[in-house]
């Protein structure tokens, strides 16, 4: 689609119909350039809350738009494309959850946002991986169960003490792709790079890195650096924001393929249909969306 002709577009449709975008760092370049706001899952469950505008218009994975229904039941919450979902929220069902507390009582129940409503309803705090130590430092249980995500849940067990983290079996397959011998590769390609991962990536990929950190962290510590090169340890879409910031570092994707093909459902097309259709609306069950959002909220207390 011709850049002008979109940029235009979605700036008269968004006055029109007083519309906020908001958007994940992981969705193409050109939907990031025209979002209101672009953030990592943490920044945009804030910024849901926050934002004027009749109807927000969520650039991202289906569970991210639904966090910003719970957090805004009165306003109409859109997604361009709602079969962009989560491969690793759908690694848990609520069901199991429930099962999973009634054999075990003593355990707290800490969940990542990357999950579905259902699941975040039977919860007792979410987290992103922004926020996850701080959020299982503030829980008063000493047994946690951490879900879905393995890999930030051991990362998360490395970094609190005096806790007993047991990790549900669920990844992010994109992150997960990434394993030591790429890692050895590209680390071997440039090596006056510094190496920088999210923690949904696996440990033995995170103890090679010079940093660990969620998607924001990530931006955060790029605009700090010395380095003029930097090997990203994530999802591409975040290199275009990075470039956008640092021009004078080069940005090297860890692996070719580092791309989530569910943020990339997220087409500038479908945007344009969507805020000129108000297509599709995310609707969550009243009563699941109340107990979903006690836990949200109790994360953003944190
Ligand atoms: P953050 O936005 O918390 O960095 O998480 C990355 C991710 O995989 C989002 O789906
Ligand atoms: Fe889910 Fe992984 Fe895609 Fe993030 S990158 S939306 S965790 S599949």
């Amino acid at each position: 689609m011709d850049r002008t002709y979109f940029i235009n577009k979605i700036k008269e449709l968004k006055e029109e119909k007083r519309a906020v975008i908001l958007a994940h760092y992981y969705v193409d370049g050109l939907v990031q350039d025209v979002a209101d706001f672009v953030g990592d899952s943490l920044e945009l469950a804030r910024k849901a809350r926050e934002v004027e505008g009749e109807i927000i218009l969520f650039c991202g994975v289906y569970f991210m738009a639904e966090t910003a229904k719970i957090l805004n039941p009165d306003r109409k919450v859109l997604i361009p494309y709602y079969k962009a979902g989560c491969l690793m929220a759908d690694m848990v069902i609520a069901e199991e959850v429930e099962e999973f507390r009634k054999e075990n009582p003593e355990y707290a129940v800490v969940t990542y946002v990357n999950s579905s409503a259902d699941v975040k309803a039977v919860s007792d705090i979410c987290c992103t991986s922004a926020n996850a130590v701080k959020v299982v430092e503030s829980v008063r249980a000493e047994k946690v169960l951490f879900l879905p995500d393995k890999n930030l849940g051991s990362y998360v067990a490395e970094k609190v003490q005096g806790k007993e983290i047991l990790c549900w079996e669920g990844y992010c397959p994109v992150h997960q792709k990434l394993t030591v011998e790429e890692a050895e590769r590209v680390r071997k390609k440039y090596p006056d790079a510094v190496f920088v991962v999210h923690p949904e990536c696996r440990k033995e990929v995170r103890d090679m890195a010079d940093f660990i950190g969620s998607t924001s962290q990530i931006v955060k510590f790029v605009k700090e650096t010395d380095a003029r090169k930097v090997i990203v340890g994530t999802e591409k879409g975040t290199i275009h924001w990075l470039r956008k910031l640092r021009p004078d570092v080069e940005f090297i994707p860890a692996y070719s393929e580092f791309t989530c093909d569910q943020m990339k459902m997220i087409t500038p097309e479908r945007v344009l249909k969507a805020l000129e259709r108000e297509q599709f609306e995310v609707e969550v069950d009243l009563k699941v969306a109340g107990k979903a959002r006690r836990a949200i909220e109790k994360m953003l207390e944190v």
